[in-house]
């Protein structure tokens, strides 16, 4: 079924089944390149920047909108989780998108509503991986699926989850599948907050106090150039103990291609920080590069 947007002057298909996706594909993209942009909606801006640059590198761009259940660990998480589809279409279209698959559950999963297990090489073994178990099995088996359906040439993924963007290069690798995989930096608030579907939910407390977590980032940055790691970590640490909105959950610096939590700090190697924190049931991720 194709649902053309009630738009005036709307050229943006929306796709709820393979079949017809990629009946439409078969015949428009031919020798064009395709860009695929996977989300799981509730759109803002980091997610707009994001289309806009796969529509500069790619001569069609498609954008998935599915809140994928297998990589929640929290079931409240995925029930909760912000949808504003009528928003999100009208952003694409404005933004120049050219396709949008929405799949179901069923469509998508097949009556088989499982995660694959990879074999990450340990890069599901820290931080993200440590807090929320099998998220990134989910994260890889949908992300495979969109691959498979829609064969992009680029797909891109923000730096916002950097340790995501780092799993879908090496299942793509393993896989052995034909997409150059692009990061996209971290789009921020003016204040500093990285973009995210879940800030809609803050409370206005939490909102005021959320631009802490980029504040500390940089504040970390900035020690890491002279300090010791225990240093570094200590002075994050103490940062959220007397905050009243914001619980620190893990703070990390870990090599930016192995994510190996380091040890100690090697000149030739290339460092971040992660952070991850709790503004009431509301999780926050956010990270920096250090050197
Ligand atoms: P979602 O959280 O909707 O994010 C979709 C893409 O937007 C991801 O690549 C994410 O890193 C990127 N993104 C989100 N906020 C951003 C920001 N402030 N700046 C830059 N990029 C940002 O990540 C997912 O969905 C899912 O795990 C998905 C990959 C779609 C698989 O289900």
């Amino acid at each position: 079924m194709t649902v053309q947007l009630t738009l005036f002057n709307s050229k943006m298909e929306v796709f709820k089944t393979i079949k017809s996706l990629q009946q439409t594909l078969s015949h428009k993209v031919g020798k064009s390149t395709l860009g695929l942009v996977p989300t799981m909606g509730a759109l803002h801006e980091g997610h707009l920047s994001i289309v806009k640059r796969a529509k500069e590198e790619n001569d069609l761009v498609i954008v998935s909108i599915f809140v994928n259940p297998t990589q929640f660990d929290k079931k409240e998480d995925f029930v909760n989780y912000p949808s504003t589809m009528q928003a999100d279409l009208e952003a694409l279209e404005a933004t120049g998108c050219d396709f949008v698959f929405v799949p179901s559950a069923e469509e998508v999963y097949q009556g088989n509503l499982s995660a694959d297990s990879f074999d990450f090489g340990g890069l599901d073994k820290v931080m993200e991986g440590k807090f929320r178990l099998d998220h990134f099995d989910g994260v890889a088996t949908i992300v495979k699926k969109l691959f498979l359906i829609t064969r992009p040439n680029k797909a891109y993924f923000g730096e916002k989850d950097y340790q995501q963007l780092m799993i879908i290069k090496k299942m793509v690798e393993m896989e052995s599948i034909p997409v150059e995989i692009v990061p996209v930096g971290i789009f921020r608030e003016k204040d500093g907050l990285a973009m995210s579907s879940r800030n809609i939910r803050l409370t206005a407390e939490q909102r005021l106090a959320a631009p802490e977590i980029y504040q500390t980032l940089l504040k970390s940055k900035m020690l890491f150039e002279n300090n010791d790691l225990k240093k570094v970590k200590n002075f994050v640490k103490n940062e959220f103990v007397q905050n009243k909105e914001l619980a620190l959950e893990y703070f990390e610096i870990a090599d930016s291609e192995t994510l190996n939590p380091a040890s100690e700090i090697l000149p030739e190697s290339k460092y971040r920080a992660f952070i991850a924190v709790f503004a009431g049931q509301i999780r926050l991720i956010d990270n920096i590069a250090l050197n």
